[in-house]
């Protein structure tokens, strides 16, 4: 969709992303272990929802709605009506819309459609809120959360782990069709936590991975499926973190701006959104991710612009052999050749289209409601020069983000320009 009429990014915030691995998180060998707890859910809608509001200035009066992405609450926190919950961080949102959205993985991106959506409808300025909590449980009970993301009843039973099971099926058919190696797909997982070690916001930004280490089965990297067959085509370094976290974004019309005292060039601008859902469990080839090529070409079409121009792009890496397939979807390399993108560099901080320039959902960390918000703000980030010790020598004036749930069923892309 082209947006009818023009739509302005007006900033945002996001809360550290910690997990297993993080020198912050509590577990049990934490010296700080009965002495603090973990942020709860409430707490991460609170400190991203206010965060957002102090970072850019804008008094909470001057929301019309908010739209809150979430995935899974009700299980991993006992908790569901997060418009209501999110509307407790700050006595001025009482009273305001909020609302839940949910779409898997792409929930915060379904979230910022809303938002979108909404300022079509007629407001003038709207808060996109994303936030998730997953290490109140084990990874393997948090992976049978997750996997309420695929078709329960038909694919449940590939693992315990189901969704790495899926995209390990994905990496098994990619690698035959292509030839593509461990080692290829490893030169992503080993950008991500180089990217995520220049972050202090990132889950693993203290834990790196080499080449050699992050491309075979060892003792810190084990082969954790349960599934055979699947099982040689999955390693721990090539998942995407348990993490939490959250993050929000302001976005206004140019009404909108002028009521909160901004000028366009405070701000990045939506050229286009767009979303794609496919029917659950009906993958027709697992080389491909068709859903996710969908709401790119759409998007493109409406921004006008071409996978060339683009020059920033946050993708869904949830497993390292999903961001070579989303450079192919996305057209930034042709079918069965996104391993050489990654090989050869062209996605890291310094080539041709950096990717994940943070360190994404592999480094970053994956709190899986927050995931598309965070997308939408690091590319805002990088526009605006924001990035620290990750920012590109060049400030980025074209990006991308495509935000996938399950096994690319649903993906929401939005095309961005920096208003300069
Ligand atoms: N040797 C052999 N096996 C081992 C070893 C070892 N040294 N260490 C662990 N394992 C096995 C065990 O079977 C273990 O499970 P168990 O403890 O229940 O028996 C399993 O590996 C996982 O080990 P954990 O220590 O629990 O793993 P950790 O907490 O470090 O998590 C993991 C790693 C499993 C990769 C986790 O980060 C994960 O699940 N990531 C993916 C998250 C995900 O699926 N998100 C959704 C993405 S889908 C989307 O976005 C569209």
């Amino acid at each position: 969709m082209k947006p009818l009429k023009r739509i302005f990014v007006v900033g945002g915030e996001l809360t550290t992303f910690i997990g297993k691995g993080h020198p912050d998180f509590v577990w049990k060998k934490h010296p700080d272990f009965g002495k603090r707890e973990n942020p709860t859910l409430e707490q991460y809608l609170t400190q991203a929802i206010n965060g957002a509001l102090e970072k850019t200035g804008v008094d909470a009066e001057a929301i019309d709605r908010g739209f809150v992405g979430n995935f899974a609450g009700e299980l991993f926190n006992s908790q569901g009506h997060l418009g209501a919950m999110a509307v407790r961080a700050n006595e001025k949102l009482v009273g305001k819309p909020f609302t839940r959205l949910e779409g898997a993985c792409a929930s915060g991106g379904l979230a910022i459609l809303s938002a979108m959506d909404a300022l079509h409808a007629g407001s003038d300025v709207v808060m996109a809120v994303g936030a998730e909590v997953q290490t109140t449980v084990s990874a393997r009970e948090g992976a049978g959360y997750l996997a309420r993301a695929s078709h329960w009843e038909e694919e449940r039973s590939i693992d315990e782990f189901t969704f790495p099971a899926m995209f390990a099926r994905r990496a098994k058919h990619y690698k035959e069709a292509f030839g593509v190696t461990d080692e290829d797909i490893a030169h992503v997982t080993v950008k991500a936590y180089e990217n995520a070690n220049k972050n202090p916001k990132a889950h693993m930004c203290k834990v790196s991975w080499d080449l050699e280490s992050a491309s075979k089965p060892g003792d810190r990297n084990p082969a954790f499926l349960g599934n055979e067959d699947l099982k040689p085509h999955l390693k721990v370094s090539d998942c995407s973190q348990v993490s939490d976290g959250g993050a929000a974004v302001i976005l206004a019309t140019e009404e909108g701006l002028k009521k909160l005292g901004k000028k366009p060039e405070d701000c990045i601008e939506v050229l286009a959104y767009s979303q794609a859902t496919s029917p659950l469990g009906q993958v027709k080839d697992y080389t491909v991710l068709d859903n996710t090529k969908m709401a790119a070409d759409q998007v493109y079409a409406d921004a006008g612009i071409t996978p060339e121009q683009v020059q920033v792009a946050e993708v869904h890496d949830c497993f390292a052999v999903t961001e070579l397939l989303m450079y192919e979807a996305l057209g930034f390399a042709e079918k069965g050749r996104g391993a050489e993108l990654a090989r050869a560099g062209e996605t890291s901080l310094t080539g041709k289209i950096p990717v994940n320039t943070g360190g994404g959902l592999l480094a970053f960390g994956h709190p899986v409601g927050a995931t598309g918000v965070k997308q939408l703000l690091e590319i805002y980030r990088q526009m605006k020069g924001q990035c620290g010790d990750y920012q590109l020598a060049e400030r980025p004036e074209i990006g991308l983000t495509a935000n996938m749930g399950g096994d690319d069923r649903t993906t929401v892309c939005i095309a961005l320009k920096d208003v300069r």
